[in-house]
Parts: C-alpha cells; sequence; structure tokens
C-alpha cells in the first residue's frame, strides 16, 4: 500500500472532462476524494459514471453502495467563500487539493474577460485562502500549453518564457501560476520567520505555513475512458478538434473547419501534442505523489510540469487518425486561420518523466478509438442518460 493511499483530495471541477477521469484514478489508486462543481459546464451523471467504473474495476462491495457514500459532493461554486469552508469543516481529512474548477473557452475568454479573471482568478484565490485557513497546503493546479503563447523552442521547456499567451483565458493560468508561486515563496519566509522566533523562545516548533504545489501544463487532452462510458461532454458546439470531429461523426455537425493551412508546418496545419485523458488522469496522481515526497523531505515549493507526449500531429494526421477509428472519412473543408493559433505547441515532457515518473503511455490510435466508442456510444453526451 503506497503512503498516499487513505488521504482525502478534494477535488475542485471534479465533474467535468479531465476531473471526472481524474476522480475515477484516484479512487483507483487507493485515495479518497471529495469533489466540489457547480455543474456549469458538467453534469452530475459523470460522477455516477465514476462510480460504476470503479464498482467495475474492483469488483467491491463499495459498488454497491450510493454514489455519494463513495464521492462526496458538493455543488458549491469557487467563489462561494461560506461554501467551501463548509466542505473543509465537514471534510478536515482533506490532505490536499487538485484544482480543475474553472472556465476553459479561448474565444469566449476574449469576448468576456472579467467573468473569466473573475471565475478563474478571484475563484482560485478564494480557493486558496480557504484552504490557508484550513492548513490544507498542497494543490496540484490545471495549467495550460497555452502559457507559452507562441513559443521560440520546439518541443518547449518548462523555462521557455510564460508571459506570451495569447488570450484572457491563457492570461489567467499566467497570472495563477504567478499567485500560486509567490503563496509558496511567502510561506517558506513566514515558516522561516516562526521556527526563528520559536528557537530564541526555545519553544517547540509545531506549525507548519509551508505552502507545495505542482503546476501541471496540458498539452491537448483528448480521448475518453476506454470503457466507452466516460468522456468529453462539451455544452453546445465544442470549440476543440476532436470533440467537434466526433460530433461530424455521430451527425451531431455536418463538416469540420480547418483553420487555417498556410502555417509553417509540412501540411500547412498547426501541429499539437495531443495526449490521453486517461494519462492525463495518472499525472495527477504521480503530482501527488511528489508533494508527499516533498513534504518527507522537508523540500517545499512549487514546481511546473509539461505533461505531454512529446510527438506533434498536425490537424490532418488528426483527422485521418479519427477517420481509421471511425471507418470512412469525415467531411471537412479548409478555411481561414482562427486568430490566437500557433503553429506549434509540442511538450518536452522529460521533466514530468524523470521528476514525476510519468509518461504518457496510449498511442493516438488508443485514443481515437476510445474517443469513437465514447461519442457513438454516447451521441447526446450525459444529456442522454436516464436520470
Ligand atoms: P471542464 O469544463 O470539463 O471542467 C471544469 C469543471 O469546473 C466543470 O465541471 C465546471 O462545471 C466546473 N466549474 C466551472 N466554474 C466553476 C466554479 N466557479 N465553481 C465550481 N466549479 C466550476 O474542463 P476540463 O477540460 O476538464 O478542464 C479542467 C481544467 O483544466 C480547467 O482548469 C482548464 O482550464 C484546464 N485545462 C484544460 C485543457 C483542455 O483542453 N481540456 C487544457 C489545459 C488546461
Ligand atoms: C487544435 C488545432 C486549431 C477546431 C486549446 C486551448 C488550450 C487548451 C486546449 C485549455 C488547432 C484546429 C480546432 C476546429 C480546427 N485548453 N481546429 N478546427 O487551440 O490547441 O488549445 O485547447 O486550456 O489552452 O488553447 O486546441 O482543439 O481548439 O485546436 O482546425 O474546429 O485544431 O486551429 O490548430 P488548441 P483545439
Amino acid at each position: 500500500m503506497s503512503p498516499s493511499s487513505k488521504q482525502t483530495i478534494l477535488v475542485t471541477g471534479g465533474c467535468g472532462y479531465i476531473g471526472s477521469h481524474t476522480v475515477l484514478r484516484l479512487l483507483e489508486t487507493g485515495y479518497k476524494v471529495v469533489v466540489v462543481d457547480n455543474l456549469s459546464n458538467s453534469s452530475y451523471e459523470a460522477l455516477r459514471r465514476v462510480h460504476t467504473l470503479y464498482g467495475l474495476s474492483t469488483g467491491e462491495k463499495d459498488s454497491a453502495s450510493p454514489v455519494e457514500r463513495l464521492i462526496p459532493f458538493f455543488q458549491v461554486d469557487i467563489l462561494d467563500r461560506a461554501g467551501l469552508c463548509k466542505v473543509f469543516e465537514t471534510h478536515p481529512e482533506i490532505s490536499a487539493v487538485i484544482h480543475f474548477a474553472g472556465r476553459k473557452a479561448v474565444g469566449e475568454s476574449g469576448r468576456i474577460p472579467l467573468d473569466y479573471y473573475n471565475v478563474n482568478i478571484s475563484g482560485t484565490v478564494n480557493l486558496l485562502q480557504v484552504m490557508d485557513e484550513f492548513h490544507v497546503r498542497r494543490i496540484v493546479f490545471s495549467s495550460s500549453a497555452t502559457v507559452y503563447g507562441d513559443p521560440p523552442k520546439i518541443p518547449i521547456p518548462e523555462e521557455s518564457p510564460i508571459v506570451a499567451s495569447m488570450s484572457p483565458y491563457g492570461r489567467t493560468k499566467v497570472f495563477l501560476e504567478h499567485i500560486i508561486k509567490d503563496l509558496c515563496v511567502a510561506s517558506v519566509l513566514k515558516q522561516q520567520q516562526y521556527v526563528k522566533e520559536r528557537e530564541e523562545a526555545k519553544e517547540i516548533v509545531e506549525r507548519n505555513y509551508e505552502w507545495s504545489a505542482v503546476l501541471l501544463r496540458y498539452f491537448n487532452p483528448a480521448g475518453a475512458h476506454p470503457s466507452g462510458i466516460m468522456g468529453e461532454d462539451p455544452q453546445g458546439i465544442p470549440n476543440n478538434l476532436m470533440p467537434f470531429l466526433a460530433q461530424v461523426a455521430v451527425g451531431n455537425l455536418e463538416k469540420l473547419s480547418v483553420f487555417g493551412d498556410d502555417y509553417p508546418t509540412a501540411d500547412g496545419t498547426c501541429i499539437r501534442d495531443y495526449l490521453h485523458v486517461v494519462d492525463l488522469a495518472q499525472g495527477h496522481v504521480a503530482a501527488l505523489e511528489k508533494l508527499d515526497q516533498e513534504q518527507a523531505a522537508g523540500t517545499y515549493g512549487c514546481k511546473a510540469y509539461n505533461l505531454g507526449t512529446g510527438t506533434g500531429y498536425s490537424v490532418i494526421d488528426m483527422i485521418k487518425a479519427f477517420n481509421k477509428a471511425v471507418g470512412r472519412e469525415l467531411p471537412h473543408v479548409i478555411i481561414g486561420r482562427r486568430p490566437g493559433d500557433v503553429p506549434n505547441l509540442t511538450a518536452d515532457p522529460r521533466l514530468a518523466n524523470r521528476e514525476l515518473n510519468w509518461k504518457a503511455e496510449k498511442s493516438l490510435d488508443e485514443m481515437c478509438a476510445d474517443l469513437w466508442r465514447w461519442q457513438r456510444g454516447n451521441p447526446r453526451g450525459y444529456s442522454g442518460a436516464s436520470q
């Protein structure tokens, strides 16, 4: 049994696409979870599916118990301070937070930037304040490859500048990385001062001020759980390539528009590093283990890691790969560039491979096959489920 077993992790945004896959992975690896989500971009049905999958994977008696027993759930907004306090009061055993909750549509963030700054920044600051109040000072934060803007070097190492993000959404991630880092730095100074004062007074040092954080910069998450019963369920017309293609395949949308074929790449379309969502979920378990190791060694801090495969594929590559999974050619048309897109975002994942002991394992074909299994079986996402 790993030292992490039985720890309780608060997962904000745990009903969402990446959150739900991570909740399942946490349960499968022996953690307990508490979920906070305001359901603004998700459905409670996702947690019912997690419950089913956990039951199938363990064959355990737990599967017969209610969803709420396995996954305590709070429909709370991260801006709601009293609501968050209630969560920590009810679950004093929470030892760390994985923070997914927030708004994520790049285009929309340009139209309503204040909403993005409010939810992503004020909401996260609120969460951090409540965590501090309850002495839960370990966080894994969902950052994004978008923080790199248009990077000078491919594959992108973590030390690439993160000042050039192209959208208000991206800037929320840049600011939040700085905020979390500042908090970790300040807490070390506070702890040093506290230890000094206690030593001078010959008192025992018992309180721990120190924050530690792992910032995970995801590249392009795609795919679904291999069971086909859990996946991405975007509201309205998807903004992202793979869910859009999946909706074309089930006939909800007519054809894909490819945004530009005049980029400086082999086929002229943009290159991205697509990463299976189940691999990404495992990256969060790896990050929690890293926080444990740091705590054990007394080396607190804040460190960013790229979560990607290290291999880039163009939009045309992705269409071909998904066509193969579906077994027919999906219609697409080339149109003009989408503002804000950059030619290539491919990760250098070696730091995460080395320090988090994490590596993306799943292939592009698995990603496409799993996405297709999910979309074929759930053409209307979770809203098609009997409630
Ligand atoms: P998602 O929208 O599926 O999940 C986010 C969840 O947060 C949803 O369940 C939503 O209901 C909830 N939420 C939103 N605002 C909230 C609020 N104010 N209070 C409480 N809950 C709230 O998105 P996802 O794809 O799972 O992304 C999770 C995180 O990862 C986000 O922070 C996103 O910015 C980041 N990220 C996503 C991608 C991607 O391509 N999916 C890439 C990089 C980073
Ligand atoms: C991939 C490629 C498009 C849709 C975004 C965010 C990033 C992260 C992941 C949250 C690009 C092309 C897309 C379509 C297309 N999310 N495309 N037709 O833009 O790399 O990253 O999602 O953090 O922050 O910026 O992902 O899936 O939107 O696009 O041709 O209908 O597909 O131009 O080249 P992107 P994407």
